[in-house]
């Protein structure tokens, strides 16, 4: 599924003239704790298989020119120039990275860089973290310096706080900086500790269902979801004066004085602090291997999503319902932000060539959508590649 290096060698002599080396970071799925990231709690993604690649050389100069396979485009960044934000194209995370990675005095060269990748865009799998990490970690080492991986994801998401204006949480950028082959990641998004979770996936599959639709609310409502959740903290002191965050309230609390909430900060609320306790049980589940559990709590998330966070659509929802009906599955949920991207699904071994086949012809003939479907062992985190791999 891997980006061929050997090509991208040959196109990146022909336009620098010079020798690469070859970083890659992954996109991700996550399997459970959703819009739970903002909001100090946790959260169960895992890095997948399909990944961008970096090929980068450095420079005399403290200029970046930057070259976009799949996008044919070019760029140029000059670091000794004055920031540039929020240009609305990729070149915003580039140039984010870069100078998030500076003002940690990780001082940079220049570098020339083509960029090519196969985590679908808008999919909801996080190709703009895989972008960040893999440009990021290239930028820091043919500089020939070193950054903590729990630092390179912090500035990802900076540079998108910053440079490309989205108030993300952590997620993305940790799981592309240090996911693990064979495993999900439990992240505790509050102090930023995760703990690597064997994840076996001989005997059941993760499917994911790219819906192929995004809806224009996606990032206005991501926005509005974090002032909602703020909201409900703000209210919620009032009787829990020790809370800073959702994560800190637990379901007994929430329970007792949710009554005191109006009712769209209620749901929000009641989404996160549910979906906070079921991404502790899934990893517990996984850690046991108890696949009927973790299935189920899927199940209970998309469900909270759908109704109280309301962060779904009807393709979403579709794609999910077809999935539940399909033999063999165990769980299916949307994954990511929402409003379209991808579900996820837990898909036993001997029955995921019939999902593969029945879930986009039903999902076609409601929408005339055509869906796309991956699927993907738990991968590694961000690398270089050595020429003897390639
Ligand atoms: C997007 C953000 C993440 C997270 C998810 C929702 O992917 O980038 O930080 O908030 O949405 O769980």
């Amino acid at each position: 599924m891997a980006v061929d290096l050997k090509n991208l060698r040959a196109e990146f002599r022909a336009i620098y003239n010079g020798e690469p080396r070859f970083f890659r970071a992954p996109g991700r799925v996550n399997l459970i704790g959703e819009h739970t990231d903002y909001n100090g709690g946790f959260v169960l993604p895992m890095a997948i298989e399909h990944e961008t690649t970096v090929a980068a050389a450095a420079r005399a100069d403290r200029k970046i020119r930057v070259r976009s396979v799949n996008l044919n485009e070019d760029g140029e960044i000059d670091l000794n120039a004055p920031e540039q934000k929020m240009r609305g194209s990729w070149l915003d995370f580039i140039e984010g990275v870069a100078r998030i990675l500076e003002r940690q005095n990780i001082k940079l060269r220049g570098a020339d860089l083509l960029i090519a990748s196969e985590v679908p865009n808008g999919a909801g799998l996080s190709s703009s973290a895989a972008l960040e990490i893999s440009v990021g970690l290239a930028l820091t080492e043919i500089s020939g310096q070193t950054v903590d991986r729990v630092a390179l994801a912090l500035s990802g998401q900076k540079a998108e706080h910053e440079f490309v204006g989205a108030k993300v949480g952590i997620m993305d950028q940790f799981i592309s900086a240090l996911g693990r082959k064979g495993h999900a990641l439990l992240i505790d998004c509050r102090n930023l500790e995760a703990e690597q979770v064997p994840f076996s996936t001989k005997d059941v599959a993760i499917a994911i269902c790219n819906s192929n639709v995004k809806h224009k609310l996606a990032s206005s409502e991501y926005n509005t979801r974090r002032a909602e959740c703020e909201r409900g903290v703000e209210l919620l002191k009032q009787f829990l004066p020790e809370i800073t965050q959702l994560r800190d309230v637990s379901i007994d609390n929430f329970e007792k004085y949710e009554s005191n909430l109006p009712d769209v900060i209620r749901k929000r609320c009641r989404h996160v602090v549910t979906e906070n306790a079921r991404t502790l049980r899934a990893a517990e589940a996984l850690k046991q291997n108890n696949l009927e559990d973790f299935g189920g709590l899927m199940q209970h998330s998309h469900a909270s999503l759908r109704d109280d966070y309301e962060v779904s659509c009807r393709e979403l929802d579709l794609l999910v319902e077809i999935a539940a009906d399909c033999k063999g599955v165990l769980g299916a949920r949307m994954t990511g932000g929402g409003f379209g991207g991808s579900t996820v699904n837990l898909v036993r071994r001997e029955n995921l060539g019939k999902f593969i086949e029945r879930v986009p012809a039903q999902y076609y003939n409601q929408t005339q959508i055509k869906a796309d479907v991956y699927v993907s062992n738990p991968a590694d985190g961000a690398k270089e590649v050595k020429s003897s791999e390639m």
